[in-house]
């Protein structure tokens, strides 16, 4: 039903009321990145390539660059990963090209017709200039922003032999790099909207070792910290920024606090096809623990992890990466991580040699008209919103039931009527106590298993097997419970979102099953979420009444 709705509303809608504006700079505290007044500012981003050959925003031959700003916010992001290449700083000759020349060059003729129309303002600056233009109508918007240094050579990246993958690769001159990165600091110094830099996109390559990360890192970090004191500085992992574990044994050592971020990326691709050929409730458990083992233990060590990169082919069709992404969005609820979508494209100038090559992964469609794919930038959007952190009365401290593959959560309409799902902003406040019921905050009533195929239902006796939820599996995503015989169920959702009780699937080692439908999370929450009042006694009488009738048909 909350698909359906989505879907006619095209073609951009504004997913969730956007995370009001934070009061920069940013700062860090423990984990969580905070704003001016101590308050959380959760990182929702989205990337937008800057990087290729034309070196200029993608898109601007299609949309007004403020435009696309309006609609980054109109989608619920509150950030950009904007990538550029080193050489546009680096290199005067290349960054006092025009937009204009850069395209020619390139033979882009139509794009250049594109340009004039849509981004007039902007098709004979330099390079540089057009860099800030697109900086200031994210900024105009209200967009905060991340520069991303993803390549020294402009073009697509990365691989293991392009080059640009570690100090000392051919086109990676740490001399260079760090006049680079001094360079944009400074450029961006005045622009309070540019809140982090990170400082290198996918370290990788036979070149790449621990002691010349911290070397160069520690060094990159001071130089950006000196020319622009407000950034956060984000530091990339090695082996395609997979891999923190180095950090466990030895810390950075930086001479300034609470400007430090590590970024992470996390594609279905990233494990293979394993999410295709593997039993799912295996894979998500372990390549979770994985993730946890390489870079998650960071948040335990308090430093904020920032997933720069994850994203999906929007176009539904990808088995791997729709299995990865409801196993990834709940571990990424249940962490309240900060992240950033790959990528905003629709198309790109020109990206591998092929002319407005069709980006998959692209927020917006081809012509960069409307969204790709609603029902995933949806889901995704239950991401957008913080669950917890500074500045959230912990008074308010409950727990919410989320569904991944929805990115629902379950809510309660009244109490004699199922649980259904719905946006997480009305979910339900549960406490999860040490007995494992599941108790509506703030009153007598917990969750039930009732009957196989039949909707668990709330009540007030709350001793018995079938109030008891326990995460099970290898996933630990699956709630079961117990019905009156004895038997196994889990939590599910019926084809119209209602909360039923099924027996539980994918158990085995089976490759073909796909548990999504009956995957939560119990998720710690402090955010206003229902109207946590009490019920109103008449539907107590009701609802007891119904119990009553229930026990006596038995
Ligand atoms: C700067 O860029 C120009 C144009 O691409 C190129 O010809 C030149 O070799 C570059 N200079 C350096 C120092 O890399
Ligand atoms: C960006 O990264 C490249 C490595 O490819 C490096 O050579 C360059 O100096 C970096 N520039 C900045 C400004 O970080
Ligand atoms: C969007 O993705 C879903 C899978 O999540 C798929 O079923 C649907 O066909 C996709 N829609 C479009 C328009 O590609």
């Amino acid at each position: 039903m909350v698909t359906l709705f989505y879907f006619f509303l095209f073609p951009l809608l504004a997913l969730s009321t956007a995370t009001p504006a934070a009061a920069l700079p940013l700062s860090t505290e423990s984990r969580w990145i905070v704003d001016e007044s101590g308050h959380r500012a959760k990182l929702a981003c989205v990337n937008w390539p800057s990087h290729l050959e034309v070196m200029v925003a993608e898109g601007l031959s299609k949309k007004p660059a403020e435009q696309i700003s309006s609609e980054i916010i109109d989608l619920g992001f509150n950030c950009v990963r904007l990538t550029w290449p080193l050489f546009l700083f680096t290199n005067d000759t290349l960054a006092s090209l025009t937009v204009r020349q850069s395209f020619k060059n390139l033979g882009l003729f139509e794009a250049i017709s594109g340009l004039q129309i849509n981004n007039p303002s902007i098709i004979d600056l330099s390079l540089i200039n057009a860099y800030k233009a697109v900086v200031g109508s994210l900024a105009k918007k209200n967009v905060m922003i991340i520069l991303d240094n993803h390549t020294s050579k402009p073009g697509w990246c990365c691989s293991n032999f392009d080059g640009n993958g570690f100090f000392g690769d051919v086109y990676f001159n740490p001399d260079l790099w760090i006049k680079g990165l001094t360079r944009v600091a400074t450029i961006f110094n005045d622009t309070p909207h540019v809140v982090a830099m990170s400082l290198r996109n996918e370290l990788r390559g036979s070149r790449q070792n621990v002691d010349d990360w911290y070397r160069y890192m520690q060094k990159g970090a001071e130089a950006v910290h000196a020319a622009n004191p407000n950034v956060l500085v984000i530091l990339s992992g090695l082996n395609y920024d997979r891999d923190l574990s180095f950090l466990l044994k030895k810390p950075v050592s930086l001479s300034f606090l609470n400007k430090l971020v590590f970024e992470l990326h996390w594609y279905g691709f990233s494990d293979g096809e394993a999410w295709e050929n593997g039993n799912l409730n295996q894979v998500c458990g372990d390549r979770v623990g994985e993730t946890m083992k390489k870079a998650g233990f960071l948040l335990d060590q308090g430093y904020p992890l920032f997933l720069s990169e994850f994203g999906v082919d929007m176009r539904g069709t990808n088995v791997n990466d729709n299995r990865y992404l409801n196993c990834f969005m709940g571990w990424a609820a249940e962490l309240d991580l900060d992240w950033a979508l790959w990528v905003l494209t629709g198309s790109y100038y020109l990206r591998q040699g092929v002319v407005g090559f069709d980006e998959t992964y692209g927020v917006y469609n081809w012509n960069w008209c409307g969204a790709r794919n609603q029902t995933i930038l949806h889901k995704i959007s239950a991401l957008q919103y913080p669950f917890k952190g500074p500045g959230y009365s912990e008074a308010r401290l409950h727990q919410v039931i989320f569904h991944p593959m929805t990115g629902l959560c379950v809510k309660r309409l009244s109490l004699v009527d199922p649980l259904v799902l719905g946006p997480c902003s009305e979910a339900e406040a549960w406490t999860y106590t040490p007995q494992k019921t599941l108790t509506i905050k703030g009153t007598y009533f917990c969750l039930q298993a009732d009957k196989l195929g039949k909707p668990a239902k709330l009540g007030v006796i709350c001793s018995y097997a079938s109030s008891k939820w326990e995460a099970i599996s290898d996933s630990k995503m699956h709630l079961s419970s117990k019905l009156k015989d004895g038997s196994d169920v889990c939590l599910d959702i019926d084809s119209d979102n209602n909360i039923v009780t099924n027996n539980c699937k994918c158990l085995d080692k089976n490759s073909r099953c796909d548990p999504g439908s009956q995957w939560f999370k119990i998720i710690d929450s402090t955010r206003c979420g229902a109207d946590n009042s009490l019920p109103e006694i008449s539907s107590i009488v009701k609802l007891i009444s119904k119990n009553l009738l229930a026990s006596f048909s038995l």
